[in-house]
């Protein structure tokens, strides 16, 4: 009988036990001693705009580095409104502690990328996240063009106005910041400030809301599964709770939550961008026992029909070129494909 009845991870929390179809196998289980934390480094946007030279330089350097090995970094002083962020977090809140039936307005269909997911245990068999999210387009080709303030209209009514014109404002803040990203990166590959810049101008970007019920066995569940993320570029806030991590010379390592901080990860498309000298790396997001854990994440991708074709700087004697030349809608078309029939996780995100 309880295997008709369907339980999701929010409502499993209260439960004593947890439904097999959360449970890792065992080489994928999270160890439950905190890993050693990350050492990555910290980008003074600020020095960066200011134009400062040795901001300028310093940035780019540190940045190589770290891209080079593992593709994350934090941004400090971002210029992003704290407040702004702050009520990004707090709308979470108030998303996720809705009834089911109303957040089901918003469900995502099977095969989409966007709107709320929750892990049923009928869902899959087995490897599920725990977690539930909230994911909505964004897109930059028209800055006029509220797409984010529809969305939340279109789907969830009128009584959500607020929500939509939080989270534009939100993507229309990662998308700047990301652009800053992309002009940092391009010098740091020497193929000068503008390239990526350009590259990303009018993206098709992705913005994903994650909350984390507390587990009453974080030892078996996780929140995210490992995955490098297949877009561009991720910028993430976490609140204040530890749970993200990565994987580096073959062990695990937290990057834990820095209070005005974003972190920044490479994805495989920028990967294949920069003919693989900037890596996309593993990573995944652990649940605990006691508190509710919520990160925002924006995913910048190119526009659908952009090209993805590393610059010929990039390409030489000793890098030959690594990738075919793809378009972003035919990869998003594709892992979401191979990524539910080959590892039974909800999408390619996930
Ligand atoms: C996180 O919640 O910290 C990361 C989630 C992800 O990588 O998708
Ligand atoms: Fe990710």
């Amino acid at each position: 009988k309880v295997q008709n009845l369907i339980f999701d991870a929010s409502f499993m929390q209260f439960q004593s036990n947890i439904p097999t179809q959360f449970i890792w196998p065992e080489h994928e289980k999270p160890c439950l001693t905190r890993p050693p934390e990350f050492q990555v480094p910290t980008i003074d946007l600020k020095g960066f705009l200011s134009g400062d030279m040795e901001a300028v330089s310093d940035a780019c350097l540190q940045v190589n580095e770290a891209c080079k090995k593992h593709g994350f970094f934090l941004v400090a002083n971002h210029g992003v409104n704290a407040k702004l962020i702050a009520r990004a977090h707090e709308l979470m809140d108030d998303f996720f502690g809705l009834k089911l039936p109303q957040k089901q307005r918003a469900q995502r269909k099977i095969g989409e990328y966007c709107g709320y997911a929750s892990s049923f245990t009928q869902r899959f068999p087995s490897k599920l996240p725990w977690k539930e999210t909230l994911s909505f387009r964004y897109s930059a080709s028209d800055p006029s063009k509220k797409t984010v303030e529809e969305y939340f209209l279109s789907v969830m009514g009128d009584d959500f106005r607020q929500f939509g014109v939080v989270y534009q404002d939100y993507c229309e803040a990662m998308n700047n910041l990301s652009l800053w990203i992309m002009e940092i990166l391009g010098m740091s590959l020497g193929v000068g400030s503008k390239y990526f810049r350009d590259f990303f101008e009018g993206n098709d970007s992705v913005m994903r809301l994650n909350y984390y019920p507390p587990c009453q066995r974080p030892d078996l569940a996780l929140g995210t599964g490992p995955h490098c993320d297949p877009t561009s570029l991720t910028i993430l806030h976490q609140d204040q709770v530890e749970g993200l991590q990565v994987f580096v010379d073959e062990k695990w390592y937290s990057v834990n939550p820095k209070q005005d901080t974003f972190v920044v990860n490479i994805g495989d498309t920028f990967m294949a961008l920069t003919n693989g000298l900037y890596k996309s790396c593993m990573h995944r997001a652990v649940v605990n026992r006691k508190v509710v854990r919520k990160s925002l994440a924006f995913f910048l991708c190119p526009r659908m029909d952009k090209v993805v074709t590393s610059p010929k700087d990039l390409v030489n004697k000793e890098n030959p070129k690594l990738y075919p030349d793809f378009t972003w809608a035919s990869l998003l078309e594709f892992t979401q494909r191979h990524y539910r029939a080959d590892t039974k996780t909800l999408d390619a995100f996930s």
